[in-house]
């Protein structure tokens, strides 16, 4: 029973280790043994590592054999399903959906069992975003569908992100945009957000800026309105009102566009770190300009707003159909034990993977 740990103050340094965890200890009132049996791993992953002091990435799964508290477990979407129980209403054998460590094993503590979810309540997670506690008995889904469990493990995190990000912009008039560039194009929660901007006769045009090694494909896609690379920023229009979707967090370039753009720049949503070893200094980018957007605070205050009916059904659509349009470009690579996620993590960090494949482990 092995357990994937990364090195806190080196991210792109793992091991791999026994797991503590006993399985075989009897279940106090309110817990549940979770075995996990799939997950994805993509850029989004890394970026939980990235961001993992900042923003309590690390507190989810403590790490085994871990004294001097140096590693970490970077959490992952999949499966699992129920092995033990005792908690009432959930028995052994049901499946749920929701966040796990990179090991084989789940012990949920206090859990509260709710018609369609189970939320964790152990105490380590207590002060952690709610949806990152949630998960959901998939056998109460009318819709519930098995042989799309990779796509939803892959795309749930990435494509209810893209349908927030598109939200928050048209709710917000576009910043008085006229256009949008979305940067770390090829990124899957990008192409999620270029799929809804297609689809909404009121958006601005839409520019997807990526590397020129990727240019290629995400322009074959056909899905933005323009495709350009980092190394060509003097052809974007800087006479237009324009808001930026920043995926990368490349901090020398968005100082970089902010230089071409001027007070064309309207509006700047800092949403991801795809390019994570480049960030972290001063963009120039006034700060009444810029924001963080965190997916699970957009999905809290919705859900606040229309109930949690009317936002499910709402992002549930867009997410089906903006995942079946990806199965014809979306390649997975499956992986069997984290042994082997081990091998190929570091050429994640660096961003080898082509953008079309995403990698499913199967433990
Ligand atoms: N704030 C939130 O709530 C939230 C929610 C979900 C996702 N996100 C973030 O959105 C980002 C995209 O995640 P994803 O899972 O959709 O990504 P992904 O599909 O795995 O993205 C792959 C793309 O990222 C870029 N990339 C990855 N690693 C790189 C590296 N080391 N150096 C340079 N470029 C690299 C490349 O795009 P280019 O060549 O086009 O740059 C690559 O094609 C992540 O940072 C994720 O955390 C944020």
């Amino acid at each position: 029973m092995n357990e994937f740990q990364i090195l806190k103050s080196d991210i792109t340094q793992s091991r791999i280790i026994k797991s503590q965890l006993n399985v075989d200890a009897p279940l106090a009132a309110g817990e549940i043994l979770l075995k996990v049996d799939k997950f994805g791993f993509t850029a989004n992953n890394v970026t939980y590592a990235a961001a993992g002091d900042q923003l309590g990435y690390w507190q989810f799964f403590p790490a085994s054999s871990n004294e001097t508290d140096t590693w970490g477990i970077i959490p992952v979407w999949g499966f699992a399903d129920v092995v033990a129980s005792k908690a009432e209403g959930v028995d052994s054998g049901e499946r749920v959906f929701g966040y796990y460590p990179t090991n084989s094993y789940l012990k949920m503590q206090n859990v509260k069992v709710l018609e369609n979810r189970l939320i964790d309540g152990a105490e380590h997670r207590s002060k952690l975003p709610p949806g990152y506690n949630t998960y959901r008995r998939v056998a109460t889904e009318p819709d519930y569908d098995r042989s799309m469990d990779d796509m939803r493990m892959l795309l749930w995190p990435l494509y209810i992100t893209s349908f927030c990000l598109w939200d928050s912009l048209q709710h917000n008039d576009w910043y008085g945009a006229k256009q949008v560039i979305v940067i770390s194009a090829s990124s899957k929660t990008s192409i999620g957000l270029a799929y809804a901007l297609a689809a909404d006769t009121d958006s601005p045009t839409s520019i997807g800026l990526t590397s020129s090694g990727n240019q290629k494909w995400i322009a074959g896609l056909d899905l933005y309105d323009k495709t350009m690379n980092y190394d060509a920023l003097e052809e974007i229009d800087a006479t237009v009102p324009t808001v930026i979707v920043d995926m990368s967090g490349n901090s020398q370039l968005l100082t970089d566009i902010h230089a071409h753009l001027g007070d064309s720049l309207v509006h700047c949503l800092n949403v991801g770190l795809t390019h994570w070893s480049e960030g972290g200094k001063d963009t120039g980018i006034p700060a009444d300009k810029r924001e963080f957007f965190f997916a699970p605070s957009h999905i809290q205050m919705r859900i606040k707003e229309w109930g949690i009916e009317e936002f499910d059904s709402k992002s549930s659509q867009f997410i089906a159909d903006s995942s079946k349009r990806s199965a014809d470009w979306m390649k997975i690579v499956r992986l069997i034990g984290v042994e082997k996620l081990a091998d190929i993590y570091a050429d994640v960090c660096a961003g080898k993977l082509p953008p079309e494949k995403a990698l499913v482990i199967e433990l």
